[in-house]
């Protein structure tokens, strides 16, 4: 037998955007439920990109999510750059915005952010399946799911699409209506977790064998990546393969900084820039991986879910507190303004840094000569600073 439950906001997905919005939105009194495809251990077990920018560790302590962040999480002033045998080049970040970034993994964020809506007492609904939004454009949109067999329905307000790329939310949106701009780059990144001491520094490398960079997420876990071909697989990568090549494109200095170990997880993620608009239709709206996709050069993803999130609760709560929706008309606008900046600082990176398959000796100078051209020019590493560190909200 079906019921037939109300709240005021239904969060379709449970990944940082849908319990980064439900977090928010209980602070401030507003009732929302959560409905998740799969289960905790499932969102939990995925790893995704580990820098976080300035108004991100902002909003975290803001909301009372950074006490770990504080003790695990590292600041860095920067980002170091290597190419051609150079010296590593630092841009200084600090330096050209006064702000900084951390450290901290995706991973370890949702796992906050599960534990404060434990401890708030937050609806989750876990392996809700076959997920579908009704009454989108009235004044009181429904959702149903069926969990063990069982139909069940959930009236609201508003309808959050968390749901990530591959969610339900926007393809509810008419394809008349919603206009997407996709493109898929034609490699992938073999991403490898050890636990061994990372590098100091984050550092991207520029090599003709293809992008590589070093990363971290805690002082005994490093991340690093390499560029690899989108046909192979990561059994194709034994650890030995990885540490060479990833010590090959960083060159001599970095290598002999670089503790190799065995490597505890290895993944291959496809790279891809996508931006769907509007991020508003009736009452539902879209935050998130369901309105865009990164490609991860500059780790912008979680980021931009979270200035998503940002815009959508100042919004939902001005509409609770005053009954004025100019907050919510104006969110696709405002968001997709951050949505397209990251969307560029991320291809442009993306460009800068990776092998292209058709690329011939030229271009791979050009990409060098523009690389120095960055070293030599302040006001460069300062447009460059800007959106890296976060445009501010
Ligand atoms: N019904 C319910 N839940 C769904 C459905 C559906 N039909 N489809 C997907 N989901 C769930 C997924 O199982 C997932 O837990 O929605 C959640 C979406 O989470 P993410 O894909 O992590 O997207 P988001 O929360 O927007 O986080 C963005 O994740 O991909 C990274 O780089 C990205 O860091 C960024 C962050
Ligand atoms: C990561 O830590 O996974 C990471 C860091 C910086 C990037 C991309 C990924 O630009």
């Amino acid at each position: 037998m079906s019921t037939t439950t109300r709240t005021q906001v239904i969060i379709v997905g449970g990944g940082p955007s849908g319990l980064m919005l439900s977090h928010i939105l209980a602070q401030a009194g507003i009732e929302s439920i959560i409905l998740e495809r799969t289960s905790r251990q499932h969102v939990l077990s995925r790893i995704r990109a580990g820098v976080l920018e300035a108004g991100t560790v902002q909003m975290l302590r803001q909301h009372g999510l950074a006490q770990r962040l504080d003790t695990e999480g590292s600041v860095h002033n920067g980002t170091g750059i290597v190419w051609a045998g150079h010296e590593q080049f630092f841009i200084d970040v600090k330096k050209h915005t006064g702000r900084t970034m951390m450290t901290y993994g995706q991973t370890a964020i949702t796992e906050d952010l599960y534990a404060a809506r434990d401890a708030a007492g937050g609806v989750i609904i876990e392996a809700a399946a076959d997920v579908a939004l009704h009454d989108i454009t009235g004044s009181r949109p429904w959702a149903s799911y069926r969990q063990d067999g069982v139909m069940q329905r959930i009236e609201a307000d508003f309808i959050a699409g968390c749901d990530g790329f591959h969610g339900v939310s926007r393809r509810s949106i008419p394809e008349t209506v919603l206009q997407t701009f996709e493109k898929v780059y034609p490699f992938g990144w073999l991403g490898v977790m050890s636990r061994t001491p990372p590098v100091p520094e984050i550092i991207y490398a520029n090599h003709p064998d293809g992008f590589a960079m070093c990363s971290q997420r805690n002082p005994m876990l490093s991340r690093y990546y390499v560029q690899c071909p989108l046909s192979d697989t990561p059994e194709d990568w034994s650890d030995d393969r990885f540490w060479n090549a990833l010590t090959t494109r960083m060159g001599p200095v970095i290598a002999d900084q670089i503790e190799t170990g065995p490597s505890i997880e290895k993944s291959i993620a496809p790279l891809r820039s996508f931006v769907a608009e509007p991020m508003r239709w009736g009452q539902l709206f879209l935050v998130g991986d369901a309105a865009h996709i990164v490609p991860p050069t500059g780790a912008k993803g979680l980021n931009l879910a979270f200035s998503d999130v940002f815009y959508l609760s100042r919004a939902l709560i001005d509409f609770y507190r005053t009954g004025k929706g100019s907050g919510l008309d104006s969110y696709s606008e405002t968001a997709l303004r951050r949505v397209w900046s990251a969307t560029r600082l991320s291809w442009w990176l993306t460009n800068l840094l990776h092998r292209f398959p058709e690329q011939t000796a030229i271009d791979q100078r050009l990409q060098e000569a523009e690389l120095d051209f960055l070293r030599r020019n302040e006001d460069a590493q300062r447009a460059l600073a800007r959106p890296y560190v976060g445009e501010p909200f």
